[in-house]
C-alpha cells in the first residue's frame, strides 16, 4: 500500500484513541505520533462523541495544541491518577520496553504516564527495534545545567564499556536545548546492547546532576504498531 511515515503515525494514533471514553482522565503525548491522537480527541469532543475528558499534557507544546482544539485541562496535582496515556515512542523493543524523549519531554511524559492504569504507546513500524539503547541511536537524558559537562562525562564514562558517547542536545542557533523543566539534555550514543536495562537505568538515576533517563521500562500496557502490514496490537 505505501503508505508515508506520517499516515502509518495517524493510523496507529487513531486506533489508540478508541480505547477513549468520555469521563476519562487522559495523559496527552508530546510528538508527531502523539499529535495526531490529540487532534483526533479534540474532534471526537467537538462531534460531542467524547464528553467530559480532562486531558493531562506532557509539555507545553501539547498544552498548546490542546488548548487550541479546546480540550478541558489539568495536572497531576489535582488528578494524581490517570485512566489512560497515549504517547509516541523513538524505540520499542520485543518486551515493550521504550526509549523516549527524542522531542525533549521525557521527564513530564514519565511522570504522567507512570501514574496511568494504562499506557498505549502508538508507533510506525520503524520504532521496533532489538535491543533499546543498543542501536546507535540517542538514548535522552535530562540533567541539571549546573556544570553539565562534569555530569555528561559521568554518563559516558559509566556506558564507556557499551560504546558511549555523550553529547549535548543542542537547540536554536546551537545554544543548548532547554527543556519545559528548564533543564538540558545529554544524548547517550550506545553502541553495543547494554544487558540488564533495569541495572543500568538504576546506574544513570544515581548519578549526582541527572534528573530522569528515556529508557521506559516495563510501564506501557499496549504497544499500536502501524506498517503496510497493517495494525498490530501486543499488549502485556
Ligand atoms: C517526546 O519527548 C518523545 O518522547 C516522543 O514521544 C517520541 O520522541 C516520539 O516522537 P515522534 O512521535 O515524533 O516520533
Amino acid at each position: 500500500m505505501n503508505l508515508t511515515q506520517d499516515e502509518l503515525k495517524r493510523i496507529a494514533a487513531y486506533k489508540a484513541v478508541e480505547f477513549v471514553q468520555s469521563g476519562m482522565v487522559l495523559g496527552l503525548g508530546t510528538g508527531s505520533t502523539a499529535k495526531h491522537a490529540v487532534d483526533r480527541i479534540g474532534e471526537l469532543l467537538r462531534q460531542g462523541k467524547l464528553e467530559n475528558i480532562i486531558g493531562i499534557p506532557t509539555s507545553k507544546k501539547t498544552q498548546e495544541q490542546a488548548l487550541s482544539l479546546g480540550i478541558p485541562l489539568s495536572d497531576l496535582d489535582s488528578h494524581p491518577v490517570i485512566d489512560l496515556s497515549i504517547d509516541g515512542a523513538d524505540e520499542v523493543d520485543p518486551d515493550l520496553n521504550l526509549v523516549k524523549g527524542r522531542g525533549g519531554s521525557l521527564l513530564r511524559e514519565k511522570m504522567i504516564e507512570g501514574a496511568s492504569k494504562k499506557f498505549v504507546v502508538i508507533v510506525d513500524e520503524s520504532k521496533m527495534v532489538k535491543h533499546i539503547g543498543g542501536s546507535k541511536l540517542a538514548l535522552p537524558v535530562e540533567i541539571v545545567p549546573f556544570c553539565w559537562r562534569f555530569t555528561a562525562e559521568k554518563l559516558r564514562s559509566l556506558l564507556e564499556g557499551y560504546g558511549c558517547e555523550a553529547n549535548l542536545r543542542l537547540g536554536e542557533k546551537g545554544k543548548p536545548f532547554v527543556t519545559d523543566n528548564g533543564n538540558y539534555i545529554v544524548d547517550l550514543n550506545v553502541e553495543n546492547d547494554m544487558g540488564d536495562l533495569g541495572l543500568v537505568s538504576d546506574a544513570i538515576l544515581r548519578l549526582a546532576g541527572v534528573v530522569e533517563h528515556g529508557m521506559f521500562l516495563d510501564m506501557a500496557s499496549t504497544v499500536i504498531i502501524a506498517g503496510d502490514f497493517g495494525v498490530n496490537i501486543k499488549t502485556k
